[in-house]
């Protein structure tokens, strides 16, 4: 290993969303790295029960906590919540989203909103909490292939990741030197439960590798980052491609 890249045993992440699905893989990664973990929660306390004992049995300490992301006023106290219980966080992780359908045409203004604040501002005031702590520190946020694109089928997604991509350009700027603020802006790899074999093949056939991608692929990436120490403000897409295209995405 080059004597830049640290090592990330014995380092604590704060994973948002860290119960289930990508946000569980990205946890057990760093786990498997001998990362101490704190794994956030909103509705899936069974799962993150789970997570938390898979990460045990790679020998790390883990720590649970149940929030409410939504209302970024709340996210000072908590991250304070966090710190009280865990103590100093070496990694913030801004995973956790939502990925509401809705078009242009019929879109509320509530639901712009309330994506602009889960998706954006509320991963910006926890970067803002994290930084206070004055420490060396990492900060991944985990944006969407799609940020190049107009998803006429998602609107305030995109519009939020957009968001989120622009504050991470704005935070890398911010909190330098202290902070590196890199982000991983994945394609499809964990398609939504239920999605048709037909939708998935439709999804392939939109990127330039015709693939679905493997999770591990995002979980390399975000150990590359946190690894390195003169890495900051960049977007890794993992989308096979599909980022090139910048078009319409969507019918
Ligand atoms: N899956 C993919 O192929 C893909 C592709 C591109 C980008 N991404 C990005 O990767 C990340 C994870 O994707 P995913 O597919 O695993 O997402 P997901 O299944 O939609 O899970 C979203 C996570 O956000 C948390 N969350 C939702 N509302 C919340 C709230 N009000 N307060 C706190 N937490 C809340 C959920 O926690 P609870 O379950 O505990 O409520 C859940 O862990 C997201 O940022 C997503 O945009 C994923």
């Amino acid at each position: 290993m080059s004597k830049t890249m640290k090592t990330l045993s014995k380092r604590r992440a704060l994973v948002t969303g860290g119960a289930h699905r990508l946000g569980k893989i990205l946890t057990s990664a760093l786990a498997r790295q001998g990362c101490n973990v704190v794994i956030h929660y909103h509705t899936s306390g069974k799962d993150a029960e789970e997570t938390a004992e898979i990460c045990r049995e790679l020998g790390v300490t883990v720590h649970l906590i149940e929030w409410d992301l939504s209302n970024p006023d709340k996210i000072g106290e908590f991250f304070h919540e966090v710190s009280e219980s865990a103590g100093p966080i070496d990694f913030l992780i801004n995973s956790a989203s939502m990925y509401q359908e809705n078009r242009a045409e019929s879109v509320r203004p509530g639901e712009f909103q309330d994506a602009m604040n889960l998706n954006a501002f509320s991963p910006f005031f926890l970067s803002r909490a994290f930084a206070e702590q004055d420490r060396p520190g990492h900060i991944i946020n985990i944006l969407d292939g799609r940020i190049k694109d107009y998803d006429r089928r998602h609107i305030s997604y995109s519009l939020s990741k957009q968001t989120l991509f622009s504050l991470t350009r704005i935070l890398c700027e911010e909190l330098a030197p202290q902070i590196q603020v890199n982000a991983i802006a994945p394609g499809i790899v964990l398609p939504p439960e239920g999605t048709s074999n037909k939708k998935q093949e439709l999804w392939k056939e939109g990127n330039l590798l015709k693939k679905i991608g493997d999770p591990e692929e995002i979980t390399a990436a975000l150990v590359f980052l946190l690894k390195s120490e003169f890495i900051t403000g960049q977007v890794l897409f993992i989308d096979g491609g599909r980022h090139l295209k910048g078009s319409f995405y969507g019918t």
